[in-house]
């Protein structure tokens, strides 16, 4: 039995689209996740008319100063910032909120103690492609306020990825798309930019309703100029990877960086793939480059609700519980059969012996001349 909740809501607007794949919620849960990602949505729908003005909107250059993690802020950093706890701090569904530009975690003054959500998010991602005018975007995780009738403090954001009521990314492209998952299947809408020269909401429209990603690539995403910090297991996997149809993988591959977690995702999205940004070793404070509760788990969740994979090489992504807000881990994502390949390299006791060793050796089968 296909097990698929599969409502037809291509052509459909948001709220109406939410409305459908939220029919089994309770009324007042349905309608508060609905007027959140509303929130969400008209928020991004400025930002992305704020980006696509570039010059014109300030949109580019530094803003002259940093976030709590010492990284420099982009002017769009800031304005996306301000946008989107704006909105949620209008929205009374929200409680509390965090974000990779605030050091600390937000409560709302109005709706601190009943707001149903704690909403994390990264304003901005991709920030080094503004001015380069290369796709950017917006991540957002929807989780549970755990102590409703009191405020939330930072320890109530510390949920792991699988307690997620929803998430989603806002990619800032030649069209600007939302892709979201309230654990019902992956939802595509696209902005209808006309709608943004009206008086009323931002008009977002149901593209695609279910996808899926497919279990099978020859296409990854890693930045290589960070090889030789690189753990052996994933040495060993890109090395097998650029071999191609020359190495034990007897195929070729084909490899992109965007250097916009977003834009990488959505790609996958589209035509399956992996993407990775490993553990490496040139911080040993860092374990990773990418946050947890905004980047990691957001993605985590919309990746695994399209059949696809997410872990940090040993362990599933959503089940890692946050030891801090602003925590980074390392990310491996995408198709389903090569996410459990790498796995399956990070738990083999052989994992330090390279291919070109067990070629030499023919213990694997060599391609057809
Ligand atoms: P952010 O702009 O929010 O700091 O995130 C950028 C992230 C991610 O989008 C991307 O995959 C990665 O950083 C790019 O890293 P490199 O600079 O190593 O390419
Ligand atoms: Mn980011
Ligand atoms: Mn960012």
């Amino acid at each position: 039995m296909n097990t698929l909740f599969e409502p037809a809501t291509v052509g459909m607007e948001l709220d109406q689209a939410l409305a459908c794949h939220l029919g089994d919620v309770p009324a007042q849960a349905s309608q508060g996740l609905r007027d959140t990602l509303g929130a969400m949505a008209q928020a991004c729908a400025r930002i992305s008319e704020i980006a696509s003005q570039g010059v014109l909107a300030g949109a580019h250059g530094l803003a002259e100063r940093s976030n709590s993690q010492g990284e420099a802020q982009k002017n769009l950093d800031v304005i996306a910032e301000e946008l989107i706890s704006m909105a949620l701090a209008r929205c009374r569904h929200v409680a509390g909120w965090a974000s990779e530009e605030q050091e600390q975690a937000q409560v709302s003054d109005d709706h601190g103690t009943q707001g149903r959500y704690l909403v994390v998010y990264d304003p901005l991602d991709g920030s080094s492609n503004i001015e380069a005018n290369i796709s950017i975007g917006t991540i957002f995780s929807i989780l549970p306020h755990p102590y409703r009738g009191t405020t939330p403090g930072e320890m109530g954001f510390m949920q792991p990825g699988h307690q997620q009521i929803a998430a989603g990314y806002v990619l800032y492209g030649p069209a600007t798309l939302m892709v979201l998952t309230c654990r019902r299947g992956v939802l595509v809408l696209t902005l209808d930019r006309t709608s943004l020269y009206g008086a009323g909401p931002a008009r977002w429209v149901v593209a695609q309703d279910q996808v899926r990603i497919p279990a099978a690539t020859r296409e990854f995403a890693i930045n290589t100029s960070n090889q030789r910090f690189w753990e052996k297991p994933i040495q060993r996997y890109v090395a097998e990877c650029v071999a191609g149809d020359a190495g034990p993988r007897m195929k070729d591959f084909n490899m992109r960086w965007v250097a916009s977690m977003v834009a990488e995702v959505h790609r996958i999205m589209t035509r399956g793939g992996v993407f990775m940004y490993p553990r490496d070793s040139r911080e040993p404070r860092k374990p990773g480059r990418l946050r947890l509760m905004y980047e990691a788990a957001p993605m985590a969740l919309l990746v695994e609700q399209a059949g696809g994979r997410a872990v940090n090489g040993t362990s599933e992504l959503m089940d890692l519980v946050p030891d801090t807000l602003h925590q980074r881990v390392p990310v491996i994502l995408g198709s389903r059969d090569e996410i459990d390949r790498i796995v399956g390299y990070h738990a083999d006791p052989h994992e330090n012996v390279s291919w070109q060793l067990f070629k030499t050796r023919s213990l694997f089968v060599q391609p057809q001349a």
